[in-house]
């Protein structure tokens, strides 16, 4: 296949991750499959309709590959270094802000070498963006993991539109302002022309660093970048709720084959009552411990039967080399095979435990099989699992319990909401959630899924890239309030000047 020439490219996305792993097989054959993560499902679909090239790294070190075309995406590979991996990705990405931007659950870790590899990296991809880019294109960065792209290209390709969202929390500035480098990745996200994220709170949260850290002037969403010797600069700072693809989870569960599938899998299970299900990369933000231990003790106070409820938990592998990752793998499973130690019988399992991914059909008949989705996130930007079992319920069945400190519980406030650290309110949201009459799960799960099918990842990113297109041409309307009803409303018109 021919690979695409330099500058080539009116839009042009970059994340840490591509949207697919290079995998070699026993026989040395090298082939192609889906990265994990939320990320990535919820750009594809925009990508390929966009035909823009994605500029990002295939998940393994040291591997040199040419820019390449897979499935209408145009792949333009970074070559990440173990030193690399070891410095930016598992320990200045993921030790050092992921915990710090998710209210410190797991400490922090702070190390020079860490940083300045993150500068590095961060540059290399701010290069290969340059690189093929071309004049005048719109570039959109993801993620925390590149936060000084933005300016970094700004610096050397001052033609660029530039976008930059961030896919997690951005925290209270009391935490915020523990990072040894917090100027330096403020400056790096104001190259941005609109910086997205998840909540009204996390925009709010920037903002005030911001305010407190810079001499930028902000006023509602905007930011006025100054400059020397030049003229400011205008930055739109505010949420844009990510969301997922809605509808081909909707096709997938009405396929007979998918719904054949689920009722394959509660026979598996014994035909339990009730299927509780949870999904998460196994990571501390998720809360996995906080659900176990509240199950167990349900199960200890005789409230649930191991013999009408099973948990079916699907943790799926994650950073695994980070050390923080390692001691809750440990944990999490220490925890399942006491429950299952203590509850379960020859027929019935108390959790049913997984520790792989799966491909989305699974997922969506996992999704159909479960009378109740357990989301107890400590911290989580959005959480598109709480979604995606929303949009898979085309029968207006099902229960989604979900955590308040979640991004989707802004939107979805017909779940159960718990705060996972209220052990016994999440014990009594639970024995709910199996317990709730069919009208009332009716009536929730219909008026949840009218909100997911309304604001999709279609909407998402054009409302994203519309802003950005309106910041470019100077028409954003800087009085903008930041708080915006309780209801958030995606309608852009209604809110900006044109
Ligand atoms: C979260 C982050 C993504 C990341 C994903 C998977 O969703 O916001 O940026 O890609 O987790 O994590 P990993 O470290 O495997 O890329």
């Amino acid at each position: 296949m021919a690979s695409p020439t330099h500058a080539d490219y009116d839009f042009v996305v970059v994340s840490n991750r591509l949207p697919v792993d290079r995998v070699i097989g026993p026989d040395g054959d090298e082939s192609w499959t889906r990265s994990p993560g939320g990320l990535v499902t919820a750009l594809e679909p925009v990508m390929r309709e966009a035909d823009g090239a994605w500029v990002g790294w295939a998940g393994q070190a040291d591997v040199v590959i040419e820019p390449f075309e897979n499935d209408g995406i145009h792949i333009v590979p970074v070559v990440l270094s173990d030193y690399d991996i070891q410095n930016y990705y598992e320990g200045f990405s993921n030790d050092t802000l992921w915990p710090l931007y998710h209210d410190v659950i797991a400490p922090p870790s702070y190390h020079r070498e860490w940083w300045e590899n993150y500068v590095l990296v961060n540059q290399r991809f701010a290069d290969a963006t340059a690189a093929v880019a071309a004049q005048n294109a719109v570039v959109w960065v993801q993620d925390y993991q590149l936060q000084l792209v933005p300016q970094m290209l700004r610096d050397s390709r001052p033609d660029l539109t530039i976008g930059f969202f961030n896919h997690i929390p951005f925290p209270p500035y009391e935490i915020y302002s523990q990072l040894p480098w917090r100027s330096q990745i403020l400056d790096g996200l104001l190259g941005a022309d609109v910086i997205g994220f998840q909540r009204i709170a996390d925009a709010g949260n920037f903002s005030r660093a911001v305010r407190r850290l810079t001499n930028h002037a902000t006023k509602h969403t905007s930011i006025e970048v100054a400059a020397a010797h030049q003229r400011s600069r205008r930055v739109i700072a505010r949420s844009f709720p990510i969301s997922i693809d809605t509808k081909s989870f909707e096709e997938l569960a009405r396929e007979p084959r998918i719904q054949e599938r689920a009722k394959e899998i509660r026979e598996g299970l014994g035909s339990p009552k009730t299927v509780m299900l949870g999904v998460d990369r196994l990571d501390y933000t998720k809360g996995i411990g906080h659900r176990l231990k509240a199950f167990g003790e349900l199960l200890a106070e005789g409230r649930l039967s191991v013999e009408d409820v099973t948990l079916v938990q699907v943790a799926s592998p994650s950073r695994e080399r980070v050390a923080a990752y390692m001691q809750l793998r440990d944990e999490i499973e220490l925890t399942v095979g006491r429950i299952n130690g203590d509850f379960g019988t020859m027929s019935h399992q108390a959790v049913s435990y997984h520790h792989h991914g799966y491909p989305r059909d699974e997922m969506v008949a996992l999704y159909l099989a479960a009378d109740v989705l357990l989301v107890t996130a400590l911290r989580d930007g959005m959480n598109l699992v709480a979604k995606e079992y929303v949009a898979s319920r085309f029968d207006d069945d099902g229960v989604l319990v979900l955590s308040e400190f979640t991004g989707a519980s802004d939107e979805l406030k017909r779940a159960l909401l718990v705060n996972p650290h209220d052990i016994e309110g999440l014990k009594d949201a639970i024995v709910q959630a199996v317990e709730m009459p069919q009208r009332d799960r009716t009536a929730r799960m219909r008026a949840m899924r009218k909100r997911v099918l309304e604001n999709d990842v279609q909407r998402w990113s054009s409302n994203f890239l519309e802003t950005l297109e309106l910041a470019r041409k100077g028409r954003y309307d800087r009085n903008e309030p930041m708080e915006l009803p309780d209801e958030l409303e995606w309608t852009v018109d209604r809110r900006w000047t044109t």
